[in-house]
């Protein structure tokens, strides 16, 4: 339409964008628009009193003019170009102000106002502005771990359909991250879609991680600018395993080293403090150069005192980071000698020996019979009272559970041994005689009496202790008799025999204190019973008569007449006699 308006007018036209264009004071009217939004441009020129029309236009990259729009001032009726790019998506207003709804990458350009009178052409330019946000930012392609000391990819950034594009950049822990050689490479790549001709930015980091780098976020933030100025959008963090080697081996041991004993299993556990830690070592055992592969837990069962010595382990591509322990293996050894049941005869001499040897000074704890005895014991003559179980006991403080206990039953045996004694009653009617027995195992005792007299009592025989007992036997002898003890057991058969002089009743008659011992014994056996029987009630009454003058006496005067001793002469052939036996 601008082909009809007269060649003068065109000159004026042409001199009018020139001064435009050459003033650069005047400037160029920017339209902003958000991509998809309607972009709204006013005419920007004052309608003149005598207007035929108005027209929009844009011009091409090569300077030629595109008609879209107009609008009669007198018909009041609007048309529309048939421009495809822009088919039903301009609406011209009655102020000449042009709206274009959808804005599209492809709407930055200069557009051109035109109001046209008569004699003249006014014009007016506006230049459009799209701009596109760009997506949220995204880490993708992410590293599954990173290595310290190696230059490696970590991830790439990505922000979608930008228009302009934007920068990206990198963030670790906050801190944008500048390219370093060899440490941070980040290279950038745009990319556009030439349907939309939006940009996707993409951004690769190359980063060489160090143990610091463990639990840091890494970032990343697209720079865009928008219709109103310059904006920042951020990533999600991402964190990254870090893998690092081993510095330090360390070696443990179960159950803890200062109670290892004989008998137990042992574990050795290696550690490596790298990440990802060691899965594997090699194990050297005491007397073996060569390692064994194993996992972090290498298991020894049921060592003995020979498994002492240092372990070691250590890494398997790295023999140099190793680690070392030494191990106790803790034993305790008692030996008692003799030991079980042991027999001996009494007055033998028995050494005996417990002898302990162990990885730690152990003491030894004697018992007999559940008592604690103060040294260990050793018999040079036994005797009854050494009979006995005898217990050694030893353990380890530092080693729980490390005893060891070793018993001796001691018998000690003899033949019987006799030895009699005789007291005489202080009537002088019964005497007393003894039989004291020594013998294991215990000898049974049997008397015999040679001889008349009467046996009053015979006693229950006392416990029998330490080898020992006795039996006691009462007689009142009317004739001198003799009598025989017989101790016996598995051993041997021992007798002894007193000779036991007829008590004074019988030999001196009622008068108590006139004993002639040259008197003539009577033999008549009848008279002797009446003898009996009468002396004994009168020596009943005689007893009881002179007890109570004596203890009368013995109270006024203190007196004290002492016959409890018996026979002088008679205990003196006792002594004689005694440990005198018979086969
Ligand atoms: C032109 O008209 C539109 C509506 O028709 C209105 O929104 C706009 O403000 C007007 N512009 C001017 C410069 O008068
Ligand atoms: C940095 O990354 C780019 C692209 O991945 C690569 O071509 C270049 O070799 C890298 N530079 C270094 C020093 O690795
Ligand atoms: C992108 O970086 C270039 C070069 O440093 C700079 O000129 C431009 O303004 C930046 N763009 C944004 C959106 O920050
Ligand atoms: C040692 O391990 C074996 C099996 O390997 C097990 O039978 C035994 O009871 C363990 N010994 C101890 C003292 O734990
Ligand atoms: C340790 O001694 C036992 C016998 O007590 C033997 O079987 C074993 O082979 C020995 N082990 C080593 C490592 O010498
Ligand atoms: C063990 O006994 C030896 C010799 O009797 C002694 O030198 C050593 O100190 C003892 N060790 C301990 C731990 O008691
Ligand atoms: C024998 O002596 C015991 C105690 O000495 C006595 O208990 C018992 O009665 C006496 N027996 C006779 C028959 O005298
Ligand atoms: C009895 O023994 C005594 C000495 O012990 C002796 O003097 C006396 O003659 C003996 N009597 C008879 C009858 O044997
Ligand atoms: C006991 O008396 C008898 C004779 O009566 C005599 O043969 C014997 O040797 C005497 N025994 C002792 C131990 O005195």
């Amino acid at each position: 339409m601008a082909s009809k308006a007269a060649p003068c007018c065109r000159l004026v036209f042409c001199l009018l964008i020139c001064a435009v264009v050459l003033r650069p004071g005047l400037g160029w009217y920017t339209v902003n628009s958000a991509y998809g939004d309607t972009i709204i441009m006013p005419c920007r020129l004052d309608v003149p009193q005598n207007l035929m029309f108005g027209k929009w236009k844009y011009e091409n990259p090569d300077g030629s003019p595109v008609f879209i729009a107009f609008r009669s001032s007198t018909k009041k009726n609007v048309q529309y170009d048939d421009v495809p790019e822009y088919k039903d998506r301009l609406s011209l207003s009655e102020n000449y102000t042009l709206s274009i709804t959808n804005a599209r990458i492809s709407d930055e350009k200069r557009f051109v106002c035109m109001l046209v009178t008569e004699d003249d052409v006014f014009e007016a330019p506006t230049v459009v502005k799209v701009f596109k946000q760009p997506s949220k930012p995204e880490i993708v392609s992410k590293a599954p771990f990173l290595e310290t000391e190696q230059l490696r990819q970590l991830g790439d950034c990505i922000s979608k359909d930008s228009y302009p594009y934007g920068n990206i950049t990198w963030y670790r822990n906050g801190r944008e991250l500048q390219h370093r050689e060899g440490v941070v490479n980040i290279s950038f790549n745009k990319q556009m879609d030439p349907a939309t001709q939006l940009y996707t930015m993409t951004s690769s980091l190359e980063y060489k991680a160090t143990k610091a780098d463990i639990q840091m976020p890494f970032t990343c933030s697209v720079a865009y600018y928008g219709p109103s100025g310059q904006n920042t959008v951020y990533s999600e963090q991402a964190v990254f395993d870090i893998y690092y080697p081993t510095e330090q081996v360390t070696i443990q041991v179960l159950p803890p080293k200062t109670a290892i004993k004989e008998g137990d299993n042992i574990t050795l556990k290696c550690l490596g403090n790298g990440n990802p830690p060691p899965a594997e070592f090699l194990f050297y055992l005491p007397g073996h150069p060569e390692g064994i592969r194993s996992s972090n837990a290498y298991t020894l069962t049921d060592v003995r005192r020979n498994a002492t010595g240092d372990y070691k382990c250590s890494l398997i591509d790295k023999r140099s980071m190793i680690a070392s322990t030494a191990i106790t293996v803790h034993y305790l050894d008692l030996s008692l000698n003799p030991s079980g049941e042991v027999t001996k005869q009494v007055g033998d001499a028995l050494p005996v020996s417990c002898t302990v040897s162990s990885s730690r000074n152990a003491s030894v704890v004697w018992m007999k019979d559940n008592t604690r005895l103060r040294s260990s014991p050793s018999f040079s003559s036994l005797r009854y009272q050494d009979a006995g179980n005898y217990v050694c006991e030893t353990a380890l403080q530092e080693v729980e559970g490390l005893k060891k206990r070793e018993s001796l039953t001691l018998v000690v045996e003899g033949k019987p041994q006799i030895k009699m004694t005789k007291k005489t009653d202080p009537s002088g009617l019964s005497k007393t005689i003894t039989c004291h027995v020594e013998g294991f195992p215990k000898p049974a005792i049997q008397w015999t009496i040679t001889g008349t007299g009467s046996v009053i009592n015979q006693t229950e025989e006392s416990p029998y202790v330490n080898g020992k007992y006795s039996s006691k036997i009462i007689i009142s002898p009317e004739e001198n008799v003799t009598l025989t003890c017989t101790a016996e057991n598995q051993l041997e058969r021992t007798v002894n025999s007193l000779n036991v002089s007829a008590s004074e009743y019988f030999i001196s008659g009622i008068k108590k204190n006139a004993v002639d011992e040259n008197r003539e014994k009577v033999n008549d056996q009848a008279k002797l019973i009446v003898g009996i029987v009468v002396g004994l009630l009168l020596a009943a009454l005689v007893a009881g008569a002179v007890y109570w003058f004596y203890v009368k006496k013995s109270k006024t005067a203190s007196k004290h007449v002492n016959k409890d001793l018996g026979n002088l002469e008679e205990n003196k052939k006792l002594e004689e006699n005694n440990h005198k036996t018979e086969a």
